[in-house]
């Protein structure tokens, strides 16, 4: 089971800081959120601070744009030193999503392909054989600290049976009892924010510890 803490719920203030910290804790990736103030209604960083998080650590990042036209800015963020480029599936994205695809590839990245909550499953279906992995949204994207939406987790199911061995990420509202859930319907990598970095009683490495053991047990 792969961890990603999402550093959207992390200190803005000290982004270098919170990236050591993931990979001192555990953390198997560190989850970067990109937003655009136009595909969802937030607006986060851009690749100038994928370079900076990625002098702070050797954990592959992982870059989830939630941003129209991706494929202007993969080449930026390739260079800045992400490991995985996930764009979105929905015509709000702007782009052709089988190109982009194969650009992140080309340039021997992990694609990542997404869906929002109200997109239906079989939208992504004509992509499964040119992504690395699929993102399955669980709450509506844009910001953290969000309640999981369980009617995303028969869309874990339909993709896992269409796509036996595809690594398939869960983001929005993961905590060890819906991971749990979205684990028993196939998802491999579960990204998880405020549960991880604004836990209520522990911190950041037993948090990561909590949530490994409720899902391997
Ligand atoms: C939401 C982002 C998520 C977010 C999840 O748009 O894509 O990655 O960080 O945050 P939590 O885990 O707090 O729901
Ligand atoms: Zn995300």
């Amino acid at each position: 089971m792969i961890i990603a803490p999402s550093i959207l719920a992390g200190d803005f203030g000290n982004f270098a800081g919170e990236a050591r910290r993931v990979e001192l804790a555990g953390g198997d990736w560190l989850h970067c959120d990109v937003m655009d103030g136009h595909f969802v209604p937030n607006l986060t960083f851009g690749p100038d601070v994928i370079a900076a998080l990625r002098q702070a650590t050797r954990v592959p990042l992982d870059v989830h744009l939630m941003i129209e036209r991706p494929e202007r800015f993969v080449e930026r963020f390739i260079e800045a030193g992400a490991d995985h480029i996930t764009v979105h599936v929905e015509a709000e994205a702007k782009h052709d999503v089988a190109w982009t695809l194969q650009l992140i590839r080309s340039r021997g990245k992990k694609a990542g392909l997404s869906l929002n909550p109200p997109t239906p499953v079989e939208k992504v279906f004509p992509f499964l054989d040119q992504v690395d992995l699929l993102l399955v949204m669980t709450v509506n994207p844009g910001f953290g600290g969000q309640a999981f939406i369980p009617e995303c987790l028969d869309k874990i199911r339909e993709i896992r049976r269409r796509a036996p061995k595809l690594a398939i990420n869960v983001d929005g509202g993961i905590n060890p009892t819906t991971a749990r859930q979205c684990v028993a319907a196939g998802a491999t990598i579960l990204v998880a924010g405020n549960s991880l970095f604004r836990h209520k009683t522990l911190g950041l490495p037993e948090a990561i510890k909590e949530l490994r053991t409720h899902v391997e047990n």
